[in-house]
């Protein structure tokens, strides 16, 4: 009986600091190829791809005004995408820092047509310091850009927080779909409950059987 009220207590205990973080989410399907432009090859933007799938990022953020309805912007790669195959890009962060992200991602074309988006990544671009890997040519079609909004969502009386709201620390993690339908990084996740299903079942047999020896064992001292 205690250890079942061991077992209760620890799941529920699971569930209760898997709250305590956010989540927001694009999925997309990555695009055919088409032609690169030359301006965006010299782009110092931070990527994600297939082998480096994940960022870990300190990001700032504004309180929404009439100019930035969205708070403030940054922007990454998303690179050497399989063609056809289905993504998903996750932006996770502790609920203690309570913040609104946006994601959108947009295709080198959507930019191209789009001059009020070309002139917010390059201005993006400029503020940043670091140097990448300039965009290969071979698989232009395969990148694409994602838009990150992260607005400050709290009140509080202290006024220094208020007009400087604290960066938020954040992980960003590109996804592919196996198949297209299931994100890879959920296999541990069913791995585990398939196991325990199985296991579960062979479980309840094991148990069953017991009780029904014991059970026939009885009646038979009871007739005797
Ligand atoms: C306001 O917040 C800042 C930053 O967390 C802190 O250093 C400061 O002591 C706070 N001020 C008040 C009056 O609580």
């Amino acid at each position: 009986m205690s250890l079942l009220r061991a077992c209760i207590t620890s799941l529920f205990v699971l569930f209760v600091t898997a709250v305590y973080a956010n989540t927001e989410k694009a999925i997309f399907i990555a695009l055919s190829a088409s032609d690169l432009p030359d301006s965006f090859a010299s782009l110092r933007l931070e990527e994600l791809t297939p082998t480096h799938p994940s960022l870990r990022k300190s990001l700032p953020v504004a309180f929404p005004t009439d100019q930035q309805p969205h708070g403030t912007e940054s922007w990454y790669l998303l690179a050497d995408l399989r063609e056809g195959q289905r993504h998903e890009v996750r932006i996770c962060w502790t609920a203690i820092q309570p913040t609104t992200f946006d994601l959108d991602v947009f295709s080198l074309t959507d930019i191209q047509r789009n001059s009020e988006l070309s002139t917010n990544i390059f201005q993006y671009s400029e503020s940043q310091t670091r140097t990448r890997r300039p965009i290969s040519s071979d698989s232009p079609g395969n990148t694409l850009l994602m838009r990150v909004w992260s607005a400050a969502d709290f009140y509080t009386t202290n006024r220094t927080l208020m007009q400087s709201p604290p960066s938020v620390d954040v992980d960003i993690i590109l996804d592919p779909y196996i198949f297209n339908v299931f994100p890879k990084s959920l296999l541990p996740t069913a791995a585990y409950i398939i196991c325990l299903a199985i296991c579960s079942w062979y479980g309840s047999g094991i148990v069953w059987s017991k009780l029904r020896t014991t059970i026939t064992s009885r009646e038979k001292t009871h007739r005797e």
